[in-house]
């Protein structure tokens, strides 16, 4: 008497060697993927890159000419160079956290953006008043003797 599972096995065998055929493709797949991997990594380090400060080691010119309480404005560099307060130096994106203008002065103890009138404070670039709601990206700025470097 034959057993019916053992009649049944040889296809069920081959349905088995079928499946581990298609899983082995699929680890060459996931193999060929690995590349795909790779090529996330390099973006994380581009975004890496990315988040180093543009045009740092640049100088931006004389301490002396930032205002106790104000600032001044880098258009070319994109940045804002305030002194809140005698001898303390902060830096800041100059771009508008609200839809991308430039801000244009440093007057009353915010940074202004002309488009739309954000308002950022010289001490932390936060919001004071106008439509942005993110305040402005902190870069940073060095100052050796009486001369501002980025970075
Ligand atoms: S872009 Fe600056 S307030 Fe709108």
């Amino acid at each position: 008497m034959t057993h019916p599972a053992s009649a049944q096995a040889g296809p069920a065998r081959r349905a088995v060697v079928a499946t581990a055929g298609v899983c082995g493709l699929a680890t060459l797949l996931a193999a060929c993927g690995g590349s795909d991997g790779k090529k996330e990594n390099a973006q994380d380090g581009e975004k890496g890159g990315g988040a180093a400060q543009p045009g740092a080691g640049a100088a931006l010119g004389r301490a002396a000419d930032i205002p106790e309480g104000g600032g001044k404005v880098f258009p070319d560099r994109k940045v804002v160079v305030t002194q809140p307060s005698k001898g303390e130096f902060k830096a800041f994106s100059a771009v508008c956290t609200h839809q991308g203008c430039l801000v244009k002065e440093v007057a009353d103890g915010t940074i202004n953006c002309p488009c739309h009138d954000s308002r950022f404070s010289v001490t932390d670039g936060s919001v004071r008043g106008g439509p942005a709601r993110q305040p402005l990206p902190a870069r940073k700025v060095s100052v050796n003797g009486d001369s501002l470097t980025l970075g």
